[in-house]
C-alpha cells in the first residue's frame, strides 16, 4: 500500500521514528488478509511459529521465559506531576523518560521492517471509537492487532486529518548484519523493559517486550490507560469490564450486564457462559474492555472497543467454557501453549489428559507424569489464544452497535478465598462505588513481576490500568453517579465464585454462575427475593436456585455475613487502603465504610 497518509502529522511522526529507530524498510498496514499472511510467513520462516495442523489458518508462538505477561514494575504513567499518577502508579518525569527511552530506541529497529498500524478502537467511523497508529518492529504484534482491532486503509480514510494516539512499540533486539532471530522470541531483558504513557499528550512508548498487553498497544495502553484520562476529562467511563446480554427466554426480556473482575478472574468465561439454568441464555458484547457513557435516554451505554478475544488458554474446557472453545477452532494464534504431536493444541485445565509427548512452551519435550505433582505445567499460565470475537457462537448481534447498548447491572468480583460472599447487592451509587473501591484478589499469573496467590486491593479490577490518581477516578465515578437520573442507574453487584472450603472452590463456577446473573436480573427488573443485611442486599438463601452439587450448608455458608471477617475487612480498608490516597479520597466513600462499620455494630 501507499507509503504515507493524508495526516501530515502522522507523515511526520513516521519520519521521525524511522529516524530515530533505523529500520531497514518501512511499511504501511492495509489489514487485508493477503497481508496477515504475508507476516505469517515471515514468522514461520523465521522460525517463530508453528503452523497447527489441527486447526485452519492458527499459529502457535512460544515466547521469551522474561517475556510472558504484563510487567507491572516496569509501566508507568509519565504525567508531567507525579501527584497526577498518584500512588499506586510508576511515575518518572516525562522529559527524563522520554532522554531514557530515547537511549534505547536509537537504532533499535536496525535489521528490521517498521510496520505503521493504523488502528481503530470500536467501530470504524464510530463517533465513539478512536484511532491510534502503532508503529511496531513486531510482525506477531501486526497480526495480534488484525485480530484485536481494526486495522487498515479504512481507518486512514476515517482518520483524514484527525487525531490519533501515537502509540511506539520496539521489541528492543535489533539485528547485526545477516543476523536472525533463528526461532528466538526477541525480546530485551525485564530492566530494559517499559511500557510508558504520557497521558497529558495522549502518547504511548513501549519498549522490550513483545507479548500481549505490553505490545498490542490498543488493549491495555490505549483503551484503559489513555483512555481513562480522556474519560475523566470528557465524562465517560473506561473499564476494565466484560458486557453481557442475559435474556430470559419465556418473554424474551434482556439486560445488558457489565462486570470487572481482574486480570484471570474470570471475565471471559462469564461473558460467553452457557447458563446450567433452563431458560436463560447469555450473548456477549465484550470480555474486557468496556467503554461508557451517559446516552441521551439517561442510561449508562457500553461498547466493546476490541475486536477479538485475548484470552487466559489454561482452564478453558468443553464444560467451563464451549463458547471459547469454539470461538478457536480456526484463524486463531496461541502462545505459550503446549504443542500435540498431531499438530494440536494443549494446556491444563483443557478437559482432557495429555495425548503422547508434547513440546511444552519452553519447546521441550514434555511427557505428562499425574503422579508427579511438581511436574512443571507444559502450558505457561498466562498462556493465550487471540480469537476474532466474531467466531464465538453467541457473539450479540449488537456487538458492534455505534452507540453501544444500555447497562443494568455492573458486577464487581476477583478471587477471595474468604469473608466475600457468593453475592451482594448495592444499596445505591454511592455504595456501588465503594464496592469496586474496595475490590480485592489473589494474584493471579497475568503478570510477570508479583507473587501469584497473595492478596491486594485491585479497586475497579483498574489497579494496573488506571492512567491517573485513584482518588481522583474514585471521584470521577462519584461525579458520573450525579449524571444519570437515579430511574436510570445500573443496580451494583459485588459477587465471588471463589470462596474456599477446605482448601477447595465452595462455588461450581462457570455456567453455575447464571443462577447469580438470573438472581441480578430479577432484582433489576424488581422481581428478585432478597434480604437487607450489613453490607447490602443479599438472595434468600432458601429460594436461592441452588445446583445440586452445593449443598444447602454451603450455600447457606456463602450466602451470609462473616461478621468478624467484615469487621476485619473494614479495619483493614480503613487502615490500610483507603490511606494511601490522602487527601484525594472522597469524603463520600468514607462515608459508606462508617455506615457499614455501624451497621455491622
Ligand atoms: P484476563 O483476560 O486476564 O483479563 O482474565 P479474565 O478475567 O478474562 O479471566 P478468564 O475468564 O480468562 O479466567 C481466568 C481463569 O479463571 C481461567 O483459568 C478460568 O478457567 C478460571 N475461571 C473463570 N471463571 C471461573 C469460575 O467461575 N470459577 C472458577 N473456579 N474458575 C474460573
Ligand atoms: C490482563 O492482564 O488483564 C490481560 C492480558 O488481559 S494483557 O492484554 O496482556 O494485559
Ligand atoms: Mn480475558
Amino acid at each position: 500500500m501507499s507509503s504515507s497518509s493524508s495526516n501530515a502529522k502522522l507523515n511526520a511522526w513516521v519520519k521521525e521514528i524511522a529516524a530515530l529507530t533505523e529500520p531497514d524498510s518501512v511499511y504501511w498496514c492495509d489489514g487485508s488478509k493477503n497481508e496477515y499472511d504475508d507476516m505469517v510467513k515471515i514468522l514461520v520462516d523465521g522460525g517463530l511459529a508453528t503452523p497447527l495442523a489441527k486447526r485452519p489458518h492458527s499459529y502457535l508462538f512460544r515466547s521469551d521465559p522474561s517475556d510472558v505477561a504484563r510487567v507491572e514494575s516496569r509501566t508507568y504513567i509519565a504525567s508531567k506531576s507525579q501527584d497526577d499518577a498518584g500512588p499506586t502508579n510508576n511515575w518518572i518525569d516525562p522529559v527524563k523518560l522520554k532522554e531514557e527511552m530515547k537511549a534505547l530506541y536509537k537504532g533499535c529497529m536496525k535489521g528490521r521492517t517498521m510496520y505503521v498500524i493504523p488502528f481503530s478502537m470500536g467501530p470504524v467511523g464510530s463517533p465513539i471509537a478512536k484511532i491510534g497508529v502503532e508503529l511496531s518492529d513486531s510482525p506477531y504484534v501486526v497480526i495480534n492487532m488484525h485480530i484485536m482491532t481494526r486495522v487498515g486503509s479504512k481507518v486512514l480514510e476515517v482518520l483524514g486529518d484527525g487525531e490519533f494516539v501515537p502509540c511506539l512499540h520496539s521489541i528492543g533486539k535489533p539485528l547485526a548484519a545477516g543476523e536472525k532471530d533463528n526461532g528466538k522470541w526477541p525480546c530485551a531483558p525485564i530492566e530494559k523493559k517499559y511500557i510508558a504513557h504520557f497521558p497529558e499528550e495522549r502518547t504511548i512508548w513501549s519498549y522490550g517486550s513483545g507479548y500481549g498487553g505490553n505490545a498490542l498497544l490498543g488493549k491495555k495502553c490505549l483503551a484503559l490507560r489513555i483512555a481513562s484520562t480522556q474519560a475523566r476529562d470528557e465524562g465517560w467511563l473506561a473499564e476494565h469490564m466484560l458486557i453481557l446480554k442475559l435474556t430470559r427466554e419465556s418473554d424474551k426480556k434482556s439486560k445488558y450486564i457489565a462486570a470487572a473482575f481482574p486480570s484471570a478472574c474470570g471475565k471471559t468465561n462469564l461473558a460467553m457462559l452457557i447458563p446450567t439454568i433452563p431458560g436463560w441464555h447469555v450473548e456477549v458484547i465484550g470480555d474486557d474492555i468496556a467503554w461508557m457513557r451517559p446516552g441521551k435516554d439517561g442510561k449508562l451505554y457500553a461498547i466493546n472497543p476490541e475486536a477479538g478475544f485475548f484470552g487466559v488458554a489454561p482452564g478453558t474446557a468443553e464444560d467451563t467454557n464451549p463458547n471459547a472453545m469454539k470461538s478457536i477452532t480456526k484463524n486463531t494464534i496461541f502462545t505459550n501453549v503446549a504443542l500435540t504431536e498431531d499438530g494440536d493444541v494443549w494446556w491444563e485445565g483443557i478437559g482432557h489428559d495429555a495425548p503422547g509427548k508434547l513440546i511444552d512452551w519452553k519447546g521441550n519435550p514434555w511427557v505428562q507424569d499425574k503422579g508427579n505433582k511438581a511436574q512443571e505445567p507444559a502450558a505457561h499460565a498466562n498462556a493465550r489464544f487471540t480469537a476474532p470475537a466474531s467466531q464465538c457462537p453467541v457473539i450479540a448481534p449488537e456487538w458492534e452497535k455505534l452507540e453501544g447498548v444500555p447497562i443494568d447491572a455492573i458486577l464487581f468480583g476477583g478471587r477471595r478465598p474468604s469473608t466475600i460472599p457468593l453475592v451482594h447487592e448495592a444499596k445505591n451509587w454511592n455504595h456501588g462505588v465503594f464496592m469496586g473501591s474496595i475490590v480485592g484478589s489473589e494474584i493471579t499469573a497475568a503478570a510477570v513481576d508479583l507473587k501469584v496467590g497473595d492478596i491486594r486491593r485491585d479497586p475497579f479490577a483498574m489497579l494496573p490500568f488506571c492512567g491517573y490518581h485513584m482518588g481522583d477516578y474514585f471521584k470521577h465515578w462519584i461525579e458520573m453517579g450525579k449524571k444519570i437520573p437515579e430511574a436510570s442507574q445500573p443496580k451494583f453487584f459485588f459477587v465471588n465464585w471463589f470462596r474456599k472450603k477446605d482448601g477447595k472452590f465452595a462455588w461450581p463456577g462457570y455456567g453455575e454462575n447464571s443462577r447469580v446473573l438470573k438472581w441480578v436480573f430479577e432484582q433489576c427488573e424488581g422481581t428478585g427475593k432478597s434480604v437487607d443485611t450489613p453490607i447490602g442486599l443479599m438472595p434468600d438463601a432458601a429460594s436461592f436456585d441452588k445446583p445440586d452439587s452445593v449443598s444447602a450448608d454451603v450455600l447457606k455458608d456463602i450466602l451470609s455475613v462473616d461478621v468478624e471477617g467484615w469487621k476485619k475487612e473494614i479495619k483493614d480498608i480503613r487502615d490500610n487502603h483507603y490511606p494511601k490516597f490522602g487527601n484525594k479520597m472522597p469524603q463520600e466513600l468514607k462515608d459508606e465504610l462508617a455506615a457499614i462499620e455501624k451497621r455491622l455494630g
